[in-house]
């Protein structure tokens, strides 16, 4: 409950809204229960209320069901276009070359995600067909796929990864769960003519939005975070 003041005067608000975002997990196994349309109209509602620099409101989300779903990820995946060799043209998500304490946090999800699945780390053709899962939104019913005007800058980029990160934690007060998917930004030219996409969009990221599949390995996957002392200065 909000005081006059508005400051909270229920800690159980805290436990809400920490909850929120303590539960929210790349999930990467689907139960292909639908949507309603009008709770996702709520989520994205809700997360562009995200803020952002001057109130750009730099970010573009295109929902996907049913066929054009399936055209999205049948475009991508009879492409020919394997993920090792995609190239990323229109931005990097990722270093050229990783660094630490980059590298080792990097291996580690990946060695965990493997190891969950029981994927050796030299089993290549388990590890593609793992990552093709992307391509399917790993079988959600809702796959979602953001944009960003080329024509801008940096900081709107902080501003479309907050609206990101909006939409997950809106999803995980409905009971639903995410997966933002950088995957799908280097297939952008199989993406564009699926979605209709205008020469000044940016394919930034997809997202999966659904209903977690308990009973799947992958879902089993908690990942750690740095302790505060490894990224905090406070300066007094
Ligand atoms: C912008 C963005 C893009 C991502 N792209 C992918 C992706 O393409 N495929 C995937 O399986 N996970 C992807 N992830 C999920 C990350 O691997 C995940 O967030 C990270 O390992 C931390 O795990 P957690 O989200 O479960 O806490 C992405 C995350 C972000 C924020």
């Amino acid at each position: 409950m909000l005081a006059p003041d508005n400051r909270y005067t229920d800690a159980d608000e805290a436990e809400i809204v920490d909850a929120a975002m303590k539960t929210r997990r790349a999930v990467r196994a689907f139960l292909p229960d639908p949507i309603d349309e009008q709770v996702i109209r709520d989520i994205l509602e809700v997360a562009a209320r995200a803020p952002s620099g001057t109130n750009m409101q730099p970010w573009k989300v295109y929902v996907t069901t049913g066929a054009v779903k399936q055209r999205l990820s049948d475009a991508i995946l009879n492409s020919g276009i394997r993920a090792e060799k995609v190239e990323w043209e229109e931005y990097k998500y990722y270093p050229d070359k990783f660094f630490e304490p980059y590298l080792t946090r990097r291996r580690a999800v990946g060695y965990a995600l493997y190891e969950l699945l029981g994927i050796g780390r030299r089993d290549v053709d388990r590890m593609r067909a793992q990552h093709d899962r992307n391509f399917v939104f790993f079988d959600a019913p809702v796959g979602m796929i953001f944009t960003i005007d080329r024509r801008l800058n940096m900081g709107s980029w902080i501003d479309h990864g907050m609206f990101l990160q909006s939409i997950m934690i809106a999803a995980r007060g409905r009971g639903l769960h995410t997966c933002p998917q950088a995957a799908f930004a280097p297939y952008h030219r199989q993406i564009r003519p699926v979605l209709g996409l205008s020469d000044e969009e940016i394919v930034t990221c997809g997202m999966a939005l659904g209903y977690e599949d308990t009973s799947k390995p992958e879902n089993e996957l908690r990942t750690e975070r740095a302790p505060l002392e490894e990224f905090v200065a406070f300066m007094k």
